[in-house]
């Protein structure tokens, strides 16, 4: 466990210094329901948590960066300069800072100096709960601050997706970013990802939690298959355009769909836009049985998402189903799905306070006999988006 002054002393030492650093943070998220939707112009409906990145940062007189992070000691300090910004996959998990300092300055903006920065992530890696976008954030409010930039938050949460699409060649959408950089405590979001309207809902549960259950799996392949289902629901549409005067699949209903998926002339591309139309149409929904208190509608529609997911968009894996149908048979749980892009990675359910010691030990049970190794759960509250930490903070 990693207290407040265990980072700033760590800073210290590894950069050799006795200046007082600033520290930021950036939370990671969860979706609670709406996956896949971002990138065909649906809703989604995420919230930014308290598991997420600390960044400890000082700028330097120099135009020499240096990246250290505690969760990859091994690494040691991975050093550049301004004047080579390009991905270098010797510089490993500093290409998320790089590329982000890379986008900032091909977007006009000026960082005329370099910078010592530590990182120390409580977020699990690579295990669907936005590492990446979480990283990238946090290093988009240290330039913002060290360097006083006049940046809207919006602009550098596209920063944040154009550094995933172009520089780290993923291409998602817009959804991560935009839950970690504009996060509210106690608040998830519905955001519109065609019109980039949003509105946000409090997430009262009443005698209920979100347990978020991380399989363990190792994601593999996953940037590439993501891709693919990407590229798979435009070939869809590119079908349905033939008659349809539509711009992405968010904008047909259920109803809709079925008229015209017969244009969709490969059977697999005809499975990916169902779930993504119907997904979509879920998540409209699911706001407003939550505004409505509905807890139990709103886990119905959790599990239906999850089941879309399994058996149309064929993301989710023997380890996320047997996590979600355990807990669909489980007392006490009212929903849950896998969350994020799948292919391994965390699931999230919503359970009654008094059941989750039970849940967690009879999914650690089943989970072990199948796989060989249990599930994690971790503890997180729903937070504010990515900013400096100017009073005592804790971890
Ligand atoms: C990843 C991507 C997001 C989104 C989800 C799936 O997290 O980064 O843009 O597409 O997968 O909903």
């Amino acid at each position: 466990m990693m207290t407040q002054p265990d980072l700033l002393q760590n800073y210290q030492d590894i950069f050799q210094t006795t200046d007082t650093p600033r520290s930021f943070f950036a939370p990671g998220r969860i979706n609670l329901i709406g996956e896949h939707t971002d990138y065909n112009g649906g809703h989604v409906f995420p919230a930014a948590i308290s598991l997420g990145t600390y960044a400890i940062a000082r700028k330097r007189a120099d135009q020499t960066l240096r990246f250290y992070s505690m969760n990859f000691p091994d690494a040691g300090i991975i050093e550049c300069t301004l004047s080579d910004l390009s991905f270098n996959s010797d510089h490993d998990w500093a290409n998320f800072p790089k590329g982000m300092i890379h986008t900032f300055i091909e977007n006009g903006f000026s960082i005329p100096s370099g910078m010592d920065v530590l990182f120390y992530g409580d977020i699990p890696n690579g295990a669907g709960l936005s590492s990446s976008a979480s990283i990238e954030m946090a290093t988009g409010v240290v330039l913002e601050e060290l360097f006083d930039l006049e940046i809207e938050r919006l602009q550098m949460i596209r920063l944040g997706q154009k550094v995933e699409n172009d520089y780290l060649g993923v291409n998602s959408g817009i959804m991560d970013q935009f839950a970690i950089g504009k996060g509210k405590k106690d608040h998830a979001m519905l955001l519109d990802c065609q019109t980039l309207k949003f509105s946000y809902a409090p997430v009262e549960l009443n005698g209920y939690e979100i347990v978020i259950i991380n399989s363990n799996k190792q994601r593999t392949l996953a940037a590439s298959k993501y891709n693919e289902r990407r590229s798979e629901c435009e070939q869809a549409l590119a079908d349905l355009q033939k008659e349809l005067p539509i711009d992405s699949l968010g904008e047909l209903s259920g109803e809709q769909f079925e008229q015209h998926k017969h244009l969709i002339t490969n059977d697999i591309n005809r499975k990916r836009a169902k779930h993504a139309v119907y997904e979509n149409e879920r998540t409209v929904r699911a706001l407003s049985e939550l505004e409505q208190g509905h807890i139990e509608a709103f886990g119905n529609l959790m599990n239906a998402s999850h089941v879309s997911l399994r058996d149309d968009y064929e993301v989710t894996g023997a380890e996320l189903d047997k996590i979600a149908e355990t807990a669909w048979s489980h007392p006490g749980v009212i929903g849950a799905r896998m969350t994020g892009a799948g292919f391994g990675g965390c699931a999230i359910a919503i359970v009654e306070q008094a059941q989750i010691d039970n849940f967690k030990k009879t999914l650690t049970t089943v989970y072990s006999e199948d796989f060989g190794y249990p599930p994690s759960f971790y503890e997180t509250k729903i937070s504010d988006g990515a900013k400096e930490l100017v009073e005592e903070w804790q971890l």
